[in-house]
């Protein structure tokens, strides 16, 4: 149930100068330059969401049982705010990330929280810390919601309590990279999510779970890395943090399909095959695997390969590395067409600059 209070809102007082938050806002990398405030709201069992308040951004006070940093009940969203040409702000299929966070909620056993307090809880952070939104040319808002359990008890059961917490940061690009393309780690061993586990819900364990693979393609001087199913290590999953498409010689887009259970459900990943199909490619979503993807890379018959996620957006990858060896895509250093078309559709409708026939674009 959704409280019946209003937001109670606690403006910061002793923020930066607006100079220095301009200054900020215009070169902010990925993850660091944090807005001003933050919501909170509190559930209790038997009394269910309330309090909800927008305070200035601070340090959290959790019991040191808390469940969350015991057994990581924990869950979270990735969105983004971008500016438009005007000066507005929008937000992009905000509904589906709030869905999406129940489903999260629920396979986590964690408290449902209504999909509009989602909504609104997002819209009035980004309205407070408007300020933050940086220029389109530059990135934009990223927020991220989520959800942890903080009720103190040791013994293993769903908790009783839960905050909902919402906080935002400038964005620029989510990879620092010379070329145009990144490189990506094939991971032979270790996997990411086993039917049955939890890899389509976002929980913090699944993205744990990725960090070992994630710092030896680092050591391999990869950025990124790619799982594959935990049953044969053979059919291409997804990426560290990011779903992977490939474009076929035909114009086919291909990427793996969310049946087995182990895929994060991308909201850009979902978008994207909507706009290539509107776009009048093909779209299949079949499983690929990575002995296919190494001889279509060699005989010519995969063209092009990227990742797209809320954060990633869309980035084309230009190698291949595993412990047996390295694959070309392209040139390897230039965006394929398709990719760079997909991207620049995608952004357009974002950022407010082309018609939205699906009426993703929500004004804050
Ligand atoms: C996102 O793309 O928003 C994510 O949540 C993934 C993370 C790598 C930043």
């Amino acid at each position: 149930t959704a409280p019946n209070t209003l937001f109670k809102i606690t403006r910061k007082t002793d923020g930066i100068s607006a100079a220095e938050r301009e200054r900020i806002v215009a070169n902010p990398g990925f993850g660091r330059a944090f807005t001003d405030h933050m919501v909170v709201i509190t559930y209790t069992e038997g009394r269910g969401w309330h309090s909800p308040e927008i305070m200035p951004r601070q340090p959290l006070v959790l019991d040191p049982a808390a469940s969350v940093l015991h057994y990581a009940q924990e869950i979270f969203e990735g969105m983004k705010a971008y500016r438009a040409a005007d000066g507005g702000i929008l937000l992009f299929r905000p509904e589906a990330n709030a869905r999406r966070f129940r489903k999260s909620a629920e396979r986590m056993a964690m408290a449902d929280l209504p999909e509009d307090l989602f909504l609104e809880a997002v819209s009035q952070l980004v309205s407070i810390d408007r300020d933050w939104v940086p220029a389109p040319e530059v990135g934009t808002l990223y927020i991220r919601p989520f959800m942890i359990a903080t009720e103190a008890a040791l013994g293993v059961k769903p908790a009783s309590e839960f905050k909902f917490i919402v906080i935002a940061c400038a964005a620029g690009e989510y990879f620092s990279k010379e070329s145009a393309t990144v490189s990506v780690w094939v991971e032979e061993n270790a996997v990411r999510a086993s039917h049955g586990g939890t890899g389509t819900a976002k929980c913090g364990g699944n993205y744990a779970a990725s960090l070992t693979a994630q710092m030896e393609g680092k050591a391999h001087g990869c950025q990124q890395v790619l799982f594959l199913d935990a049953q044969e290590r053979r059919w291409l999953e997804e990426m560290g943090g990011m779903n992977v498409m490939m474009v076929m010689e035909d114009g086919t887009l291909l990427t793996p399909p969310l049946d087995g259970g182990t895929i994060l459900h991308g909201i850009t990943r979902d978008s994207l095959l909507t706009l290539a199909r509107d776009q009048g490619l093909t779209v299949r979503e079949e499983r690929y695997a990575i002995d296919q993807l190494y001889s279509d890379a060699a005989s010519g018959k995969l063209k092009e390969v990227f990742a797209c996620g809320t954060a990633a957006v869309v980035t084309p990858i230009g190698t291949f590395k595993s412990a047996h060896g390295e694959c070309t895509i392209g040139d390897g250093q230039t965006a394929g067409p398709i990719t760079s078309r997909l991207r620049q559709g995608l952004c357009d409708i974002q950022f407010g600059r082309a018609p939205d026939p699906h009426e993703w674009v929500k004004r804050v």
